[in-house]
């Protein structure tokens, strides 16, 4: 094969990729198996240090690539070629290998396209969806930056899976000059509506981004549902096969499967970090330090306004307001890890939240005894396990949300059975833990009542409810959530099938 044209500035894209020669030149590390996320499980922090980076993706996919030769491509959080410090060459047993952003690609493909229209749109428009045809031709740019690398990568034959919303064109651009590779793609958002989506004016190209694929996997059954209907709409289904657990459907004489995936939570860590006596003590001693309250209500999240802190506090408020709930009798925990500081609608959300948090105390505190104890900080997860043993009840309120590890985190550390999960009926999470007490996240006098039952569930319904929902955890843990991944893109597209 003649050797592949050089990479210039623009991109093997500006070439066009079909006509490349010889796409799996030059020689360089291959991997089989190429993990493809917006972001590094690393990412630079504030100081030029490498910290974890947040959210649910890292943590399943950081459990679940554990003791595999595979590469993980992603953006380092830093801006423009000459970053001051190059991320880590591993993590783990992982090999890195960043995808540099310029000022530009930040403020128009991550800020912008993810983050300013997909982000919303994805999320039932819970904040106006702004179109922008400069993001757009910003994220077409990106997903090409990534595939090139993605390209270079991948070995002959091997398997490339993609992560969430910010790469929906990148299986267009790989299966193009690499046919070989077989290419899933997990969407860790929801999927909306196919009405809600058809606003988009890049539809059709979203839609066969996605269907360049082998397998596309979705957190619930109605999130995949969504996108048949879509794809549907579009014209692009020649035939559709339900084989359960997925569909399959015919776009252009190539089987692609379209299925519910639901993630989770390593189950078999939690539970070791849970039975290690320390731990215990670590939450009793941390139960103390807050006064040690009849009731302990604890909350999670990445500071995002689609997880809806904010009501969960306004019902507290009210809670505490109406006199339901005693000052000197309970304490709340909110955490809630920095997240997209500079997208629109974040700061906002942020400067409501820590509002709601001074009134909250400036009314119910007493001196050096808050009612409400708020941390902005990201911290390691051994700490939130002690937070999860000590809670009593865990609140996991969000407006529209893909899945929400964080609930199914909790349920797995109470090993004792006791304990109440307070969930949203928007969490993709409550349609696998039918056990929890579910919520309508923007109805203040219900999400109230439900905080009222949970406080007040007797110790044998706890263990009734918590058991069932452990051992759906125990059934469908991350590691089965990855195998039936892969087993799916084993099946339709067999190794050395293509290419
Ligand atoms: P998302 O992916 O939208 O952030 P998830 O609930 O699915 O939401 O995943 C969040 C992950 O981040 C969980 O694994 C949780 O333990 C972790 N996490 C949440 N808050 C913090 C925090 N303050 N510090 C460290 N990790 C956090
Ligand atoms: O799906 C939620 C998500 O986009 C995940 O990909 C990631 O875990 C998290 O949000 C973090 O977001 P960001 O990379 O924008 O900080």
């Amino acid at each position: 094969m003649a050797p592949r044209q050089a990479h210039d500035d623009q991109g093997i894209y500006a070439l066009g990729v079909a006509d490349l020669p010889d796409p799996l030149g030059p020689p360089g590390v291959r991997h089989d198996v190429v993990i493809a996320a917006n972001r590094l499980p690393v990412r630079l922090d504030g100081d030029g240090g490498w910290a974890l980076s947040p959210g649910g993706l890292v943590t399943a996919m950081t459990a679940v690539m554990e003791g595999r030769d595979a590469v993980w491509i992603g953006w380092d959080g830093g801006l423009g070629d000459a970053a001051d410090s190059a991320p880590p060459a591993r993590f783990g047993d992982m090999a890195l290998r960043s995808v540099s952003l310029s000022e530009t690609d930040y403020a128009d493909y991550y800020e912008g396209f993810s983050n300013g229209t997909l982000w919303p749109l994805y999320h039932n428009g819970l904040l106006s969806t702004r179109f922008r045809r400069s993001w757009w031709a910003a994220y077409r740019r990106v997903n090409e930056k990534f595939a090139k690398v993605a390209i270079e990568t991948t070995e002959q034959d091997g398997t490339l899976w993609i992560h969430d919303y910010h790469l929906q064109l990148m299986p267009a651009f790989v299966r193009e000059a690499r046919p070989d590779i077989r290419i899933g793609l997990f969407l860790h958002t929801p999927f909306p509506p196919s009405q809600l989506l058809m606003r988009l004016p890049w539809r059709e190209a979203i839609t066969d981004g996605l269907l360049a694929t082998d397998v596309i996997g979705f957190q619930t059954p109605t999130d995949a549902r969504n996108f048949l209907s879509l794809a549907h709409r579009m014209g692009r289904t020649e035939e559709v096969m339900p084989i359960d657990p997925v569909t399959e459907i015919i776009v252009e004489g190539r089987r692609v499967a379209v299925g519910s995936f639901p993630i989770s939570v390593d189950v078999d860590r939690i539970d070791e970090m849970v039975r290690d006596p320390a731990a215990r003590e670590a939450a009793n001693a941390f139960r103390e330090s807050l006064g040690s309250p009849k009731h302990l209500l604890l909350g999670v999240d990445r500071l995002d306004y689609t997880k809806g802190i904010d009501a969960r506090l306004k019902a507290f408020e009210e809670l505490l307001r109406d006199g339901t709930l005693d000052p000197a009798e309970v304490a709340f925990v909110q955490v809630a890890t920095p997240s997209r500081d500079d997208v629109r609608g974040y700061s906002n959300t942020r400067t409501e939240i820590e509002q709601l948090v001074g009134s909250i105390n400036g009314n119910y505190a007493q001196l050096g005894k808050p009612v409400l104890h708020y941390l902005h900080q990201s911290l390691p997860f051994e700490d939130l396990v002690h937070l999860f043993l000590a809670a009593d009840v865990m609140l996991v309120t969000p407006f529209e949300d893909g899945m929400n590890l964080v609930a199914k985190e909790y349920i797995a550390c109470r090993t004792d059975g006791t304990g109440v999960l307070v969930l949203s009926e928007f969490a993709g999470t409550a349609v696998e833990l039918h056990q929890a007490l579910l919520c309508n996240p923007f109805d203040t006098a219900g999400m109230k009542r439900v905080i009222e039952t949970a406080l007040t569930l007797p110790v044998e319904e706890q263990r009734h409810r918590v058991r069932a929902m452990r051992t759906h955890l125990w059934a469908n843990t991350v590691h089965d959530w990855a195998e039936g991944f892969f087993r799916h893109l084993d099946d339709v597209h067999p190794r050395g099938q293509r290419g």
